[in-house]
């Protein structure tokens, strides 16, 4: 069976992890006999630089033709002064819209062979292994109005958290299903003590909560939330909350493993094309030296195996592969705070590459 898989490197560090994601899959369909075919597409900065778009209708019109999507980073410096509609990120929020990519999966898991490599104590850290459920296509980030405006002939400006009820519902519905297959609790975070939106956020996790009569609800505050994360972050298994506090709280999480560079991500879509993404941006302060960590954005590729493709060996695959060139004492300079070995990018994509076709 075919499968195509829309490649989108973006910009910055973007276009060298994905590199590294592509490659792997590559060892993958040689490795376990699958045939995955690669489409490359523009968005962000490269694709204003081509187009004038941040996301060109043929890079939409493709992901919507592919069985999944793998996406680099955007952004950079070269665009920063870019009127709104027309910067790198907007490509990005598009995109989630066109692909009606409702929900952002964020796992964060616990590498003993990183315990060195978080700032955090490793008696804080061991044994982690939460998901961040992020609402992806509704909140601040969308809600109209958003713009200068005046008021009483003074400067002003507004934006706007909006949701529709159903978009809480489908969201809380996934975080419920999720919690079944692990630890059985979910932890809705919200800003119920001040916004309206967080009160219909809270009632409606109630109303969810009855149909999973074995999953424990509890609702937490936002900011207590941020700082729980850091005191205690074991105490959660499926976080899930609105689109900009689970931006911020997953950027927070990354510590736990050691780097933003770790991290990859699943955005799951209505349509079944699902886009997997790192989650750090393009790093413009290290894009172009070969330095930047592939790990997220291969874990990622390793996620869309299993979530798209039902591939679950294949995904088992590249997980301990990165594992076993963590437990090699491999790092890129993001981990290295006492480094073994450190490897550039390219080297550590080889290195994850000859571990993977050495498994049996
Ligand atoms: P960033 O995630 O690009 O970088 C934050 C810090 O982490 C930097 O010091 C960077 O060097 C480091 N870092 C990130 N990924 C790394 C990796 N794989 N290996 C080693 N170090 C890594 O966030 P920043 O600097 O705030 O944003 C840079 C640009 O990226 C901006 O234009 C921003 O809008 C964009 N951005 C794009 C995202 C996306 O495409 N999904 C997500 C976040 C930011
Ligand atoms: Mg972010």
């Amino acid at each position: 069976m075919k499968r195509k898989i829309a490649v989108l490197p973006g910009d910055g560090i973007g276009r060298e992890v994905t590199r590294g994601a592509v490659e792997i899959l590559e060892a993958v369909g040689q490795q376990f006999g699958h045939d995955f075919e690669f489409h490359f597409g523009e968005i962000g900065g490269s694709a204003i630089d081509r187009t004038g778009s941040p996301l060109p209708d043929e890079t939409v019109e493709m992901c919507k033709s592919s069985d999944a999507v793998l996406l680099g980073a955007v952004g950079g410096p070269k665009w920063d002064q870019q009127p709104l509609h027309l910067r790198p990120e907007r490509g990005l929020l598009k995109i989630r819209k066109d692909l009606h990519l409702y929900a952002n999966l964020r796992p964060i898991s616990y590498y003993s062979s990183l315990s060195e490599s978080s700032p955090l104590k490793k008696e804080i850290i061991e044994g982690v292994d939460l998901l961040i459920v992020r609402e992806l296509t509704g909140g601040l980030y969308f809600g109209k109005p958003s713009e200068r405006t005046t008021l009483d002939g003074k400067e002003a400006v507004v934006d706007t958290l909006f949701y529709q009820k159903s978009e809480i519902k489908r969201i809380i519905e996934l975080a419920f299903k999720l919690a079944s297959t692990r630890r059985n609790k979910v932890t809705s975070v919200d800003k119920a003590n001040v916004l309206e939106s967080s009160r219909m956020w809270r009632e409606t996790a109630e109303e969810v909560a009855k149909n999973y009569p074995e999953v424990e609800l509890e609702h937490m505050l936002v900011d207590n939330a941020a700082m729980q994360l850091i005191r205690n972050p074991r105490q959660f298994d499926v976080m899930v909350t609105e689109n900009m506090f689970g931006d911020i709280l997953s950027d927070e999480a990354s510590v736990l493993t050691g780097s933003l560079g770790m991290l990859p991500s699943a955005s799951v879509s209505v349509d079944g094309c699902n886009l997997y993404e790192p989650i750090h941006g393009s790093a413009p302060d290290i894009a172009g030296k070969n330095v930047a960590n592939p790990m997220g954005m291969i874990l990622s590729a390793a996620s869309m195996l299993r979530l798209s493709f039902g591939l679950e060996k294949e995904a088992d695959a590249v997980e301990k592969a990165v594992q076993k060139v963590l437990d090699a004492g491999l790092r890129t300079g993001d981990l290295a705070n006492s480094p073994i070995r450190g490897v550039s990018t390219s080297q550590m994509i080889a290195e994850i590459k000859a571990a993977l076709l050495d498994q049996e």
